[in-house]
């Protein structure tokens, strides 16, 4: 078994500053101009320092936000060299067996970012596109155009990072079948190694929702989202792309190994402010102001803001609605062996209603339980349908 199968040890990183604000966008993230950010690259590596589990060798490393490109130079070049010292990063990785990713927004990759990388070891830049149409970027507020976002992908290949990968969003209003269709063929014609497709999703609190709220958006219908899915699974799978996870795609050998120990339910540290991390069967996330994150850090204190531990069934729960999202689905018997239930037991009404819907397909004998193309659809009802509503078992904050 691999180290990911295994659920061995991953670390990301969280940096929350954006050079300004996109419309839909809730992941925790503060407008900022990037500069001076020192005090909170030099928390970073204290909090790495203190929360590494002992012989901490992650297979896998993800910088992630935010967006980490949005640091002045200086302080980009900083946080590289915290994180590949404590990631323990080799320089000229192979990526199959080290993958260390770096979440990049094409307004501030630039070449000298681009080259900091690849001599760090950064084995994965993962370019956040969302749309390669000027009028779509504008709508939700990007703050590069279409040129800048395709510079950004040769950018990257240019300086020599293994694996390029693009985030492309859909069911934009306004951006219809024909645009998107077009922003697909565009991350393929660049030669692109992985596409992650989002569906615009409402989020609570953010400034899209609050115009859906006062009517002055009109969400894309369900039936046309649905249709631009089926499009990119297909127009993707034909330029030799599988799709491993619901909005994932990749070339052979190219699937992202870090989100993949995420929906196998792995463990993994996540330093920085608001990072969630699964240790010894902990959930835990930091607070996520990132002035109180640098300054409990720098006092000496621990950052965290909440951490509790989930009793078997609800945790084998929400083990299922992780891996049911990837193409391998889940092994009931892993699944069992891992929280010390009965899964088929458990699951049995749910699995035979979906399997008799059409939703879910059993294979190895009923041990395997994977989403049909058309369970895929309608994922997030199925999934929720897996878990155990229950009180933690311990919970502290
Ligand atoms: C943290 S951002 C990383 C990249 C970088 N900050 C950027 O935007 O260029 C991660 C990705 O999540 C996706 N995302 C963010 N908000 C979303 C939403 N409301 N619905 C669907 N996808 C979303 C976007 O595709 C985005 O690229
Ligand atoms: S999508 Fe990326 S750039 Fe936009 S606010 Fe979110 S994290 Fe920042």
């Amino acid at each position: 078994m691999s180290d990911l199968a295994r659920g061995a040890a991953a670390l990301y990183v969280h940096v929350p500053f954006c050079e300004s604000k996109c419309s839909y966008c809730d992941f925790y993230s503060v407008p900022h101009d990037g500069s001076g950010r020192a005090k909170y690259v030099s928390a970073l590596a204290l909090e790495g320092a203190r929360r590494r589990p002992r012989d901490f060798r992650p297979a896998t490393t993800f910088v992630g936000g935010g967006t980490p490109t949005a640091l002045s130079d200086a302080d980009f070049a900083e946080m590289l060299r915290v994180v590949a010292e404590l990631a323990g990063a080799p320089r000229d990785a192979d990526p199959q067996r080290f993958e260390w990713s770096v979440e990049c927004n094409p307004g501030s990759l630039t070449h000298a970012k681009a080259a900091m990388m690849r001599a760090a070891g950064v084995t994965r830049a993962s370019i956040g596109v969302q749309s390669f149409d000027d009028r779509i970027l504008r709508s939700v507020g990007r703050v590069h155009d279409a040129a800048t976002a395709r510079d950004a992908v040769r950018i990257a290949r240019d300086a020599g990072i293994p694996q390029v990968s693009v985030d492309l969003l859909f069911a934009i209003p306004g951006q219809g079948m024909a645009t998107f269709e077009a922003d697909l063929d565009a991350a393929i014609a660049l030669g692109t190694d992985h596409v992650s497709a989002y569906a615009l999703l409402y989020e609570d609190g953010t400034v899209l929702e609050r115009r859906l709220r006062e009517g002055r958006v009109e969400p894309e219908e369900e039936d046309v989202e649905l249709a631009m899915l089926r499009r990119a699974h297909e127009r993707l799978g034909a330029a030799g792309f599988e799709r491993y996870e619901i909005s994932n795609f990749a070339k052979p050998g190219c699937a992202c190994r870090h989100n993949i120990n995420y929906w196998r339910n792995g463990e993994y540290l996540g330093i920085g402010a608001s990072a969630a991390s699964y240790l010894g069967g902990e959930r835990r996330t930091n607070v996520a102001s990132w002035r109180d994150y640098e300054d409990a850090v720098h006092r000496g204190h621990d950052p965290v803001a909440s951490a509790e531990r989930l009793a078997p069934d609800r945790a084998a729960g929400e083990e299922a609605m992780l891996r049911l999202r990837m193409r391998e689905g889940m092994s009931l018997r892993d699944v069992s062996a891992r929280w010390g239930i009965d899964a088929a037991e458990l699951w049995r009404p749910v699995i035979s209603r979906f399997t008799a819907a059409g939703l879910l397909a059993a294979h190895d004998g009923g041990d395997r339980v994977t989403l049909t193309a058309r369970g895929l659809e309608v994922a997030n009802g199925v999934m929720a349908e897996f878990v155990v509503p229950d009180q933690p078992a311990s919970t502290r904050s």
